[in-house]
């Protein structure tokens, strides 16, 4: 019989217990595979920090939120160990033939799709299911966490309303998605917002001013503006370049590759609360922010994405059947498809400007803030 080896790794994200049971139950029930999963992601593998799954042990876990198995940001290449960052490859790869693998499952998000494509380049089995509440992985349509997080921040944003009205205030909601808008987007959307600030459209803050203005001339003094957490202004923007600059090239002197892609100037609560106090200024209208951080992969998954980590899984445990590894369990229409994790890895699935979530955004006169 095959064997499977299951983690989870990257962020926690609604639907992961159900992806876990999907293609476990699969795997043992239908196929007579048998299945261990490794504890906190890649670091549980490169411990060999094993836990068993037996059919009893899918019972009763598709609806919890979280990972039954622990999860961690670590990567086989620079894994954390005593302050210093050790390239556990080799490790890894001895674990995974020491437990008679045939199989390595990952799910995860997009950097860990990067991580078993590195295993699958040296020699693994290796199969993945696109995991994160961000929906920012290429090559499908849509990941598990998603869906819950979208009805989470919406439901966020309609208890907003109420308070916001009240008060005749500007509330400023950061929402999860720091590479793309996908959350701030579809439940900005969804939650009726007025201004959506993305990280595909940076923004000018005098246009968000002149939107909440042009609202309060038409009688409604309060708005709400869902920015993603990526979201910069045009100012953001200019000054990120100048840092990666700077840092790249002190990099470069050093002999290092460049890799700096951020700036601590422009972490995500400060940011969010700058454009508040901006915000107050331009317009004389008290503002609040709220910060819904990880309350937005907390709790129980939705339904459509139970379904979604179920039919993936289902379909994971197929993949392993027919001998078909090195490959992300895509979500295509209706259909499952198998994508090599070349076409996946490093790519990121931003909100094209021509979205039609966009289009529809801006005709309803909501601001993105351009
Ligand atoms: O990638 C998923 C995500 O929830 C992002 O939206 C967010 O920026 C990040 O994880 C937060 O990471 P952490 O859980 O490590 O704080």
């Amino acid at each position: 019989a095959k064997y499977i080896g299951i983690l989870t790794a990257g962020g926690d994200s609604p639907g992961l217990n159900a992806a876990i049971r999907g293609v476990g139950k699969a795997a043992l029930n239908h196929y007579g595979m048998q299945m261990i999963g490794f504890r906190d992601g890649f670091r549980g593998l490169m411990e060999n920090r094993t836990m068993r799954l037996e059919a009893a042990d899918l019972s009763d876990i598709l609806t919890r939120g979280g990972t039954l198995l622990g999860t961690s940001r670590d990567k086989p290449h620079r894994m954390p160990i005593g302050g210093k960052q050790m390239d556990m490859t080799d490790v890894i790869v001895g674990n995974y033939y020491d437990n008679h693998l045939d199989v390595l499952v990952c799910l995860g998000g997009g950097g860990t799709q990067k991580n078993a494509l590195r295993l699958k380049e040296r020699g693994l089995n290796v199969i993945t299911l696109p995991k994160t509440i961000d929906n920012d992985i290429a090559m499908t349509d849509i990941t598990f966490g998603f869906d819950t997080a979208l009805g989470i921040a919406t439901d966020a944003i309609d208890r907003l309303h109420s308070t916001a009205h009240s008060h005749h205030r500007i509330i400023v909601v950061e929402i999860m998605g720091h590479r793309a808008g996908w959350l701030a987007l579809g439940a900005g959307i969804a939650g009726g917002a007025d201004v959506i600030l993305i990280p595909e459209v940076p923004y000018a803050v005098e246009s968000v001013a002149e939107a909440i203005r042009e609202r309060s001339r038409r009688g409604k003094s309060f708005s709400i503006v869902a920015i993603a957490e990526g979201a910069l202004s045009l100012q953001e923007h200019a000054t990120l370049a100048e840092v990666v600059k700077k840092r790249n090239a002190s990099k470069h002197k050093e002999g290092k590759k460049a890799v700096v892609e951020s700036a601590p100037e422009l972490q995500y609560a400060e940011k969010t609360v700058r454009l508040a106090k901006q915000l107050e200024l331009l317009t004389g209208l008290e503002s609040r922010i709220t910060i819904l951080g990880h309350l937005q992969r907390g709790g129980i998954p939705s339904a459509a994405d139970r379904l979604l980590s179920t039919r993936l899984g289902t379909a994971c445990a197929d993949l392993i059947d027919q001998g078909q590894f090195g490959v992300m369990v895509a979500a295509r229409g209706d259909a499952t498809q198998a994508v090599l994790l070349e076409e996946v890895a490093g790519k990121v699935k931003t909100v094209p400007q021509d979205h039609p979530w966009i289009q529809s955004a801006r005709h309803l006169g909501i601001s993105m803030g351009d």
